[in-house]
């Protein structure tokens, strides 16, 4: 093993955290066998070439000099970020192996968020079933089909945390919990990554937007991320970390610019942290064309200086823009640029493609798809992950589930037939006709025996009212009306960001009209973020939160409404009252005032609380437990408590544990989440579920901003969400 690998993986295990997991893919851990081939290579290739190979290009080749053949023969490309085609991929591979000088194959990358073809909930909803295990399979679902369309690498998962639901893209992640947020980045890398990057169920993750690109002032698209170095730590860091621990293979440096030092020209970030601290050894891909826009965030001169400093701050493959190929090759011809920073980051993309395995199988067998693209196994999936994405907000006097021998519904709303908004935003891969609608899905479930009366009523975001009177009328010929109303898939997503949460356009009067009639209502609600959905929780008396459900959407909606599908879902992200409130959330600081902090025209509670979920049955907590209330640190706090289904229905139950640090160096959060279960109990059933804390669990950045645990009190809950349970304290000594 040569010197500098040794030194690598010495400097890499030395700097893996004590309590990483051990890899979940090989990705991080360096080969010796690869290093070899890397080095070989290496000293063939001219500066042209190694900058080629930190170039990606979208298939237009818009932004290239040439043809994009002709780039990639001159060995000007490494990779492309939107070719999802196996012929595509195949034909433009064989120009890369047997056209080029050196024959080092393409790398293709996608944006492949919650699913390819079998697209499943958007992230924010599949977050809230609260199921690892089941995020990590339709991660490898995803894999296994995009892999078999011929693309190697996702973008996802995106991990930002986010407590801005103005932003877009808070779709697109796992709300606003780091802890939680940390295991469904693992899950997804695992998913993804599997422990064979060459597998063909297996495709690079890509962890994205390192970092804190989901705390834009305003919640405006692409905004400033003012955070501080802790809140940084102890917030917005951990899932990425999380994930470089589960084997992570790449990240993608975000658009925002963090404390004054864009991120994708944040050298602390990039090189300091993710590789010195953490000992990352795969590459980071800039955001589309992030490195070129350091020029309009006013920290590069010009195209050549902004690649300069992307490079140096640690970006090896830049996307979209040019400014490496066109600039590298002659800065470093002319002295002024370090041919070794270069190499640095070569290897790194090449280590990967060589974990992909392109170097030895770089074609896609097109036969591939016919078996996987949309099984009924993935569409089962799909079904399944949409149920448990579900959240039931409300249901006075149990009015779901319908019966079956309901005779007549009036299904009303804008997304009563909608097809896309099942499919959700990013979901480029998907085919819209795949996607079954709450219309086809209410229909495969009572078949001829009930009448369905349509009526849109309004348009998503249109001002006219016209249609209220056909709608009107079908509620009043209806036994029972089921309102589809929220956010299309247009609503949400990146550059998607909104000022108000409230319903779009003239849902709300709709509803309010719909309400009216004094018949039996639910409201089936699409959204991909939380809504200021406060009249219907006042006035409405069953309301079930489908997000954007995926491309079996109205068949598990269907599921859910009949019961022959639980709801269980928990929401991981806080619903306001008012965008006013905003930012809110959970685990939030005490303040020297807590009973005075607050506002003169709102409660300072929020409208529904992170972790918050009902269900068609009811649980009971009792008999919290802590074994060793005094525990010497290091060590393990043993916490208990017992669950019972005291309703009519088997159902399953996120069971959540809530500490509290009373006092420590610097002011802690009221609440933290440090466990979770999600049980399943028959009725009149009870589980002891059993929370065994480690210690290093509850370590954050100390005064001298240093990831410590510290003696003292704790508090400590288990309940059904983060707004009550049964209350405990334990010691640390
Ligand atoms: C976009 C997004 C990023 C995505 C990339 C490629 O602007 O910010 O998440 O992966 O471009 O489509």
């Amino acid at each position: 093993m040569k010197v500098r690998s040794l030194l690598c993986l010495g400097v890499f295990l030395a700097f893996c955290p004590a309590d990483a997991e051990p890899f979940a893919n090989a990705g991080n851990e360096l080969d010796p066998v690869i290093e070899a081939k890397i080095d070989a290579l290496l000293k063939r290739m001219t500066l042209e070439e190694k900058a080629g190979q930190m170039s990606q290009t979208g298939k237009s080749g818009k932004q290239l000099p040439g043809s994009v053949e002709d780039e990639i023969r001159k060995g000007r490309l490494s990779s492309f970020y939107d070719v999802a085609d196996v012929e595509q991929r195949n034909a433009l591979q064989k120009i890369a192996v047997e056209e080029s000088r050196l024959g080092i194959p393409l790398m293709f990358g996608f944006d492949v968020i919650h699913g390819q073809r079998t697209v499943f909930p958007v992230p924010l909803g599949e977050a809230a079933s609260w199921d690892l295990e089941l995020m990590e399979k339709t991660a490898r679902v995803a894999a296994t089909e995009a892999r078999a369309l011929g693309i190697d690498w996702t973008f996802s998962p995106m991990v930002d945390i986010c407590r801005e639901p103005r932003w877009g893209r808070i779709v697109e992640g796992a709300g606003e919990d780091p802890y939680l947020g940390s295991l469904i980045a693992r899950a997804k890398v695992r998913g993804y990554q599997g422990n064979d990057l060459s597998a063909p169920d297996a495709m690079a993750a890509c962890v994205k937007h390192f970092a804190a690109y989901g705390a834009p002032e305003g919640g405006r698209e692409y905004n400033t991320a003012e955070v501080s170095l802790r809140t940084l730590r102890d917030i917005y860091l951990p899932p990425f970390k999380a994930a470089v621990a589960a084997g992570a293979v790449t990240l993608m440096s975000g658009y925002d610019d963090l404390d004054g030092v864009p991120a994708t020209g944040n050298k602390q970030l990039l090189t300091d942290l993710l590789r010195q601290e953490w000992g990352f050894n795969g590459f980071v891909v800039s955001d589309w064309a992030s490195v070129e826009q350091l020029v309009d965030h006013g920290i590069a001169r010009d195209k050549a200086a902004a690649g300069v400093l992307a490079v140096t701050a640690g970006v090896d493959m830049e996307m979209v823009s040019r400014t490496y190929i066109e600039n590298l090759p002659r800065l470093i011809r002319e002295g002024k640029f370090s041919q070794e920073i270069l190499d640095t980051a070569v290897r790194r993309i090449l280590r990967v493609k060589y974990r992909l395995g392109l170097f030895d199988h770089p074609y896609t067998d097109p036969k591939l798809q016919e078996k996987v693209i949309l099984s009924a196994e993935h569409r089962q999936i799909a079904r399944q992950a949409a149920c448990e994405s579900m959240v039931l907000l409300k249901n006075e006097g149990n009015l779901l589930p319908l019966a079956r021998t309901v005779k007549s519904i009036a299904l009303i709303g804008p997304l009563a037939g909608h097809r896309k908004v099942m499919l959700g935003t990013w979901s480029t891969g998907a085919h819209a006709e795949d996607a079954i609608t709450l219309l086809e899905g209410l229909k495969n479930a009572v078949g001829n025996g009930c009448k369905i009366n349509l009526a849109n009523g309004c348009d998503v975001d249109g001002t006219s009212t016209n249609g209220f009177a056909a709608a009107i009328d079908a509620a009043k010929n209806s036994e029972v009306v089921l309102l589809a109303v929220g956010e299309s898939e247009k609503f949400n997503g990146e550059s998607h960001s909104r000022a108000s949460l409230d319903l779009p356009g003239r849902q709300h009067e709709l509803l309010k009209a719909i309400q009216q009639t004094g018949k039996p209502m639910a409201v089936v609600l699409f959204a991909g973020r939380p809504l200021t959905i406060n009249w219907a929780m006042e006035n409405v008396p069953a309301i079930l939160l489908a997000w954007h459900p995926g491309v079996e959407g109205g068949n598990a909606i269907s599921d859910v409404l009949f019961g022959d599908y639980n709801p269980a879902g928990k929401i991981t992200v806080t619903f306001p009252r008012a965008v006013g409130q905003i930012p809110i959330y959970y685990n939030r600081k005490n303040t020297g005032r807590p009973e005075l902090a607050k506002y003169i025209d709102l409660p300072t509670t929020p409208l529904l609380p992170f972790g918050f979920g009902l269900s068609y049955t009811t649980f009971k907590y009792s008999n919290l437990k802590i074994e060793n209330p005094e525990v010497t640190i290091p060590g393990m706090v043993k916490i208990s408590a017992e669950v019972a289904n005291t309703g009519a229905v088997a159902g399953h139950e996120v069971v959540q544990l809530y500490v509290r640090d009373v006092a420590a160096s610097v002011t802690r959060p009221i609440k933290e989440l440090k466990g979770f279960e999600r049980i399943y109990l028959r009725p009149g059933e009870t589980k002891t579920v059993t929370f065994n804390l480690p210690t290093s669990d509850l370590k954050f950045c100390d005064i001298n901003l240093e990831e410590q645990v510290e003696p003292g009190d704790f508090k400590v809950w288990v309940g059904p969400n983060s707004a009550e349970g049964l209350a405990g304290r334990f010691e640390l000594f």
